[in-house]
């Protein structure tokens, strides 16, 4: 049924090399497991395809954090590399080979593209002034000087660009600059150092980017316009002391991590190759090959300009494809350690299901460079309604009704050429959305797969027709356990282990993509489980948020006797009664106020108002001139309330704390710390009041 797209050709796909300066987090996860889905896809589909990356090893950040802990370098890289290892396996991410940058293979072929690039006449030397630390004797790299910005004169800049202003400069630019490891002051110095001549390259960079259909146009006009603003030649040396390979003839200089961080693609490549009998040149300099590089926006640089570049000229192959895809936000925001917002790997799976986040990454990616952003919220409601309910749900009760009433057994298949025919232009249109990337496109089709499974069981009452036509039911879960077998198949690429224990319960192993027909007749299954439970609210990573609110009914209000502004209102919180005080005289009459549904803050410590007992507090905004409580319109009473991302307090509250906590009002929404005040129902509004007012 499927014909493979590169026909027969070797592909080789690499996702970045990670830093081995520190823990993988959610962000670096997106890339890998959208890679790790195209190539468990290709694989599924029966593509020659071959995935390689490594640990990026080399640079100043290591040699000096090694340096700090007191530990070689090469320590502190193989602690990290079983690290990543463990990380990579544990989210399913199916390297064929994952090495090193501080390899043999890796310093072969460095050394081999630099005399290369040499000798064509690419490189040359020149000197330029460095920044030098007496102190810790060595040269800084532009993130261990900082210093007052020479454009804003914004203090404790980096040395390369202004945090505050924006502005790139060099090093040696910096006013006052400072040693970022021991703060005295740095001098300058004059350095040796070997520059690429990218700018030789300009034209044929150029060419190969308006020949190659499969780059991203919204990447290739960025490119386009770097190089018609003028490419610089690279500095591709560094002063020792640095972690990585010598320069060859030199004494204290080597390769900048950025030469030979990408030719680790290669070495990798070749490293698998010769522990499996290939040939290296299969994939890096034949016509039969298809060299397919994933990396996010932030290196596009490297990879669409000096990478090619070098291989253009140490006659290598260039890539066929190079895919960028956007960064990960949490809540909408970069993330963040300060705001409770940076996951590492390992943290979120001390919480979470791996599959989970694969699930939920590929439900967000597209073959385009938007940013994709980690929502709690949306997450729980994803994995629950759409995996859970829908997909989880299907598969759950076609194998226990066989089970309970066929004894396993299927037999024949029910012949309903509408349900078939329109699975089958589903399939078509999740190969091509695996293809192409569009993942959010394959998991709309593989539910859409699972809600027509859904409909037609349930639509077809086997539970009741089983009395009248025992045949015919057993036809309908024949029909029904085919489309289960095939969604073990589509749903592969994104979720392998909930595929293998579902494959198991058929009864079936190490299905392919050409599997997906309506042919499983004659067969036993066996047990059936439960394979995907529903995740359960309190799973999220909530910040605490010192209130506990709560939607009220006013239903009686009545004057304060000894105070002109205030009220007494009677509320109802659904489970209780109480009795509110509130200053709202001289803003709304007893007749407006009747029925409203408020927010009050029921964690309040009771306090005596002019002689009455105020039993919590309502909320209201305040700009100044005019005051509006806040409500809500479909929510009931008793019903919790509360900011994104935040689990309200149960802890009993003064009214001095409460006047530390700042409540803002935008567009008649309230906002805490950036995240909307709602209920479940919908989004809380505040009346009459403007932008910027107060909540109290
Ligand atoms: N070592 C270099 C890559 C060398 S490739 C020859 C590097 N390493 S990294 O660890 O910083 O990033 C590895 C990959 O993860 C990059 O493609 C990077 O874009 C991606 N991501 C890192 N943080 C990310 C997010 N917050 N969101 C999405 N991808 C992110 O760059
Ligand atoms: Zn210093």
């Amino acid at each position: 049924m499927t014909k493979s797209k590169f026909k027969g050709k070797k592909i080789l796909v690499t996702s970045a090399l990670p830093y081995a300066n520190g823990s993988l987090h959610c962000g670096h996860l997106v890339e890998y497991i959208q890679v790790d889905i195209f190539v468990r896809f290709l694989r599924l589909i029966e593509e020659d395809v071959l995935f390689v990356c490594a640990d990026d090893t080399h640079g100043a950040p290591i040699e000096i954090k090694s340096a700090e802990l007191g530990i070689s370098p090469e320590e502190l890289i193989s602690k990290v590399y079983d690290e990543h290892v463990k990380d990579f396996k544990d989210f399913l991410i199916s390297f064929d080979n994952y090495y090193t940058t501080n390899s043999p293979e890796n310093k072969h072929y460095s050394d081999l593209i630099f005399e290369r690039l040499n000798k064509n006449g690419f490189i040359y030397t020149k000197d330029i002034e460095v920044t030098y630390c007496e102190h810790c004797k060595r040269t800084l790299p532009d993130r261990y000087v900082k210093g007052k910005c020479p454009k804003c004169k914004a203090p404790d800049q980096y040395g390369d660009v202004c945090e505050n202003c924006n502005a790139a400069y060099k090093t040696i630019d910096l006013i006052d600059p400072y040693c970022a490891i021991c703060k005295n002051k740095p001098i300058r110095k004059t350095s040796k150092h070997y520059f690429f001549k990218l700018s030789n390259f300009s034209k044929k960079l150029e060419s190969w980017l308006k020949k190659n259909k499969n780059l991203q146009p919204e990447i290739k006009n960025f490119v386009f316009n770097w190089i018609k603003n003028g490419l610089e030649d690279w500095n591709i040396s560094r002063d020792g002391p640095y972690f990585g390979f010598k320069i060859p003839g030199e004494e204290n200089k080597y390769y900048y991590v950025w030469l030979d961080a990408p030719i680790g693609y290669i070495a990798s490549t070749d490293n698998y190759c010769k522990k499996h009998g290939l040939k290296t040149e299969d994939y890096w300099n034949s016509k039969d090959s298809r060299i397919y590089h994933f990396i996010g926006k932030d290196i596009i640089y490297f990879h669409f300009l000096f990478w090619p570049a070098m291989l253009l000229g140490s006659g290598f192959q260039l890539p066929y494809n190079i895919s960028v895809h956007g960064f990960l936000t949490v809540n909408g925001e970069k993330m963040s350690k300060s705001k409770g917002t940076f996951f590492t790997a390992r943290e979120f799976l001390q919480k979470h299901n791996a599959e989970h986040l694969r699930f939920y990454y590929a439900s967000l990616l597209s073959k385009t460079i938007s940013d994709i952003d980690l929502n709690f919220d949306d997450f729980r409601k994803k994995i629950n309604n759409e995996l859970a309910a829908n997909i989880g749900n299907f598969c759950y009760r076609v194998l226990n009704f066989l089970n309970k009433y066929f004894d396993g057994e299927i037999k024949d298949i029910d012949n309903n050429k509408k349900l078939t025919s329109e699975i089958k232009k589903l399939t078509r249109n999740i190969e091509k959305n695996y293809y192409g990337l569009n993942f959010n496109e394959a998991v709309k089709g593989i539910l859409h797969i699972s809600s027509l499974g859904n409909k037609y069981f349930q639509e077809n009452e086997p539970w009741k027709l089983i009395e009248k036509d025992k045949e015919k039911v057993h036809k309908i879960l024949g029909l029904c356990a085919n489309i289960v077998k095939n969604l073990s198949i589509l749903i592969e690429p994104i979720l392998p282990d909930f595929s293998s224990k579902l494959q198991q319960q058929l009864n079936l192993t190490n299905l392919k993509w050409e599997d997906i027909k309506f042919e499983l007749k004659n067969h036993k299954i066996g047990k059936d489980e439960i394979l995907i439970k529903k995740m359960e609210e309190k799973e999220e990573a909530k910040q605490e948020f010192p209130l506990n609110l709560k939607v009220a009914r006013i239903i009686d209000i009545k004057d304060h006797p000894n105070a002109e502004k205030l009220y007494i209102l009677d509320i109802d919180l659904g489970t209780e009664k109480r009795q509110l005080v509130a200053g709202l005289k001289g803003y709304y009459s007893a007749d407006e106020l009747k029925n409203k549904k408020i927010i009050v803050v029921t964690n309040l410590k009771y306090a005596k108002l002019r002689g009455i007992e105020s039993q919590g507090m309502l909320l209201a905004g305040d700009d100044g001139i005019s005051v509006g409580v806040l409500t809500v319109e479909k929510s009931n009473p008793g019903d919790k309330v509360y900011f994104e991302g935040f689990e309200n307090s149960n802890k009993e509250l003064g009214f001095d704390e409460f006047l530390k906590i700042t409540m803002v009002v935008k567009n008649s929404k309230i906002y805490y710390n950036n995240s909307e005040l709602k209920t479940n129902k919908e989004i809380v509004k505040v009346e009459r009041v403007k932008d910027g007012a107060k909540v109290r």
